[in-house]
């Protein structure tokens, strides 16, 4: 599985941190941006990154600041269930429930220690499907 990355100023060190966490794992990292510490624009990097994730239906990560303006601006594309986490009971059960396809995180909020736990909870964890594929199948209808 490859994993899409991307963050703004406000969540650029985490994500590198992040990125250097999946690779010592083996796993494919593609980082959509941003690549310094300058001031960018949070929506423009989630669209970067829900657009690829489902064009190529692989899972996202997210990282601003707090994590809610790139879980605002993911979810605004038809087929993204972006979730932001700050435990590990809510990364769990996401997956489980939510079938969610990025994970937003907030640098400013969570230390990395923690941020490490959440990503490998929400990579591994699977998707239950029953009634949980009706419910996010109904997020859909409009
Ligand atoms: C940037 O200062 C900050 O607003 C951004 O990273 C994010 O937290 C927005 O939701």
């Amino acid at each position: 599985m490859k994993i899409i990355v991307g963050s703004d100023h406000g969540g650029y060190s985490l994500k590198c941190l992040i990125i250097a966490h999946l690779e010592q794992q083996g796993i494919e990292v593609q980082d959509m941006g941003c690549y310094s510490e300058d001031s960018c624009d949070y929506p423009v990097i989630a669209k970067e990154v829900a657009k690829e994730v489902l064009l190529t239906k692989d899972r996202g990560i997210l990282i601003c600041g707090t994590g809610i303006g790139m879980s605002i601006a993911a979810n605004k594309f038809k087929g993204i269930r972006a979730s932001l986490c700050n435990d590990t009971y809510s990364a769990r059960m996401t997956r489980k429930h939510n079938d969610s396809n990025i994970l937003c995180l907030g640098e400013r909020v969570i230390g990395p220690g923690l941020a490490f736990d959440i990503v490998d909870e929400w990579l591994i964890t699977e998707f239950e499907g029953g009634r949980h594929e009706r419910r996010i199948n109904m997020l859909e209808l409009e």
